[in-house]
């Protein structure tokens, strides 16, 4: 095998996962603890050990392989001057040396994944892709040519998953094993890059990704950073701001929140850069068995008296699925909503509404931080006036399988929730939503779930 020296000296946690001698094999760590970095040297590894072989490195998403996980891996190709050639067309690679073939796979659709024989593979966020991806790579690892057979893989926890269950959980598979990263052990990291996290993180969310542990985020109330004595109190309109109209879809009932996104942030923190929010949902519609014109008629009956206050414009925000055309004789619900703003409307309207909506956990984690972040600051408040958002936001819960085991979705069981605080989440993570790193950023964490 040929031998070859590269410039890297690991993290004793990254060192560990190198030696730790399973055929399965994880790095489990908070965010910017080093996995991709370890990943991608651990694949390098398997390369110039496994020899004239085929392995194959991969990622939850296509942007993600491409922006972060390979980019890592091509980069520090470069910077050794490790001899390879990469050929696009089957974005793929040839490393000169040892004749390795490397391919560069993302894990988003699990039935490309059958085929060629690997003598090892490596995963970057493992936690964002679906298990059986997982099982179909764990079949190809058969090349009898391979000296050290190994599937590898990197995660943030995401909770008691498929991922707990088959490297560290009390039902752990044979052949598994897992180390932790510490928090704080990456001493590589800007300054202050946790103390970020902080500010735009709940606590529950920041526990999980700053500090890697393993817990029950998306399990029971969904808002649970919500507390009535704490998030509501009487609110007026600030003529200062835009009125941000958010809307959800449904007919019976009709949802909307009317709110002001208010810029608090100081002249230092604007020569630092730093942008401070906080939310003031100043009132709800919730109109029962209505369509979408009569919603847009009830709000702009409920506007008028601000116009005398000083209004000057309106932000609307909501849920993509209002572009959906129910049937090719019927205007959608986003172009009944703009002819009618267009005609009725005193000042400028502007739409923030995306493409599609954003996933669901990053929503709620994007909301539940502006209720309280992991710095314990309150940025969104509630009029009392709001009664269905408060009862949603103390009662929405994660949905449950027969078995008790949380699902990716919200307990729609009771029609009447969910409605207004889903509005409120498209405003706030169209305005406020944290930067995320991982999949999630690469349009959240879109991205994951
Ligand atoms: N052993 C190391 N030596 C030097 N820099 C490192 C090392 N491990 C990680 N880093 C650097 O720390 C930062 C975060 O690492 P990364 O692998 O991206 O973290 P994660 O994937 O856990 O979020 C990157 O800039 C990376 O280059
Ligand atoms: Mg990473």
């Amino acid at each position: 095998m040929p031998r070859r020296e590269v410039v890297y000296e690991p993290l004793p946690s990254q060192l560990q996962f190198h030696v730790l001698g399973t055929r399965f094999k994880g790095f489990s760590g908070p965010v910017g603890s080093g996995k991709t970095e370890a990943l991608c040297q651990e694949a390098l590894r398997l390369a110039y050990v496994n020899g004239p072989v085929m392995g194959l490195v991969g990622a939850p998403t296509y942007r993600m392989l491409a922006d972060v996980t390979r980019m890592k891996f091509l980069e520090f190709l470069e910077r050794n001057s490790i001899p390879h050639r990469f050929h696009k067309s089957e974005n793929a690679l040839t490393l000169d040396e040892c004749g390795a073939r490397i391919i560069f796979r993302s894990l988003d659709q699990p039935t490309r994944l059958v085929g060629t024989t690997l003598a090892w593979f490596a995963l970057d966020e493992l936690t964002y892709s679906k298990e059986d991806s997982w099982r179909r790579l764990e079949a190809r690892l058969r090349e009898p040519r391979a000296k050290e057979p190994v599937g590898c893989a990197v995660w943030t926890p995401k909770g008691f998953d498929w991922v707990y269950n088959r490297f560290i959980g009390p039902k752990k598979v044979r052949g598994y094993g897992a180390i932790f990263a510490r928090p704080g052990e990456n001493r590589h990291l800007p300054d202050g890059f946790y103390d970020s996290l902080k500010e735009s993180y709940d606590d529950r969310f920041y526990k999980q990704e700053a500090e890697g542990e393993y817990l029950s985020v998306f399990a029971g109330q969904a808002y649970y950073a919500f507390d009535r004595n704490q998030s509501v109190r009487p609110l007026g309109f600030d003529p200062a701001a835009p009125l941000c109209w958010s809307l959800d879809f449904n007919v019976d009932p009709a949802c909307s929140v009317l709110a002001q996104v208010v810029d608090t942030s100081s002249r230092d923190d604007r020569i630092n850069g730093i942008r401070r929010q906080v939310v003031h949902v100043l009132d709800e519609l919730v109109l029962p068995d209505t369509r979408t014109v009569e919603h847009v008629t009830e709000f702009i009956k409920r506007i008028e008296p601000l116009y005398s206050q000083g209004l000057g414009a309106i932000r609307i925000f909501g849920d993509a699925s209002g572009d959906a055309n129910k049937s090719s004789s019927l205007k959608t619900d986003w172009q009944q909503v703009k002819e009618l703003l267009r005609s009725n409307a005193r000042v400028p309207v502007a739409y923030h509404v995306p493409a599609a909506n954003p996933p669901v956990r990053g929503r709620i984690a994007a909301v539940n931080s502006m209720i309280r972040n992991a710095q314990g600051e309150r940025r969104l408040c509630v009029d009392p006036k709001c009664f269905e958002l408060i009862a949603d936001l103390e009662q929405v819960a994660w949905k449950r399988d027969s078995a008790g085991n949380t699902l990716d979705a919200l307990d729609k069981s009771n029609p009447k929730r969910t409605h207004t605080s889903d509005a409120l989440g498209y405003l706030v993570w169209a305005t406020c939503r944290p930067n995320q790193p991982g999949p999630q950023s690469t349009p959240l964490l879109g991205g994951v779930r």
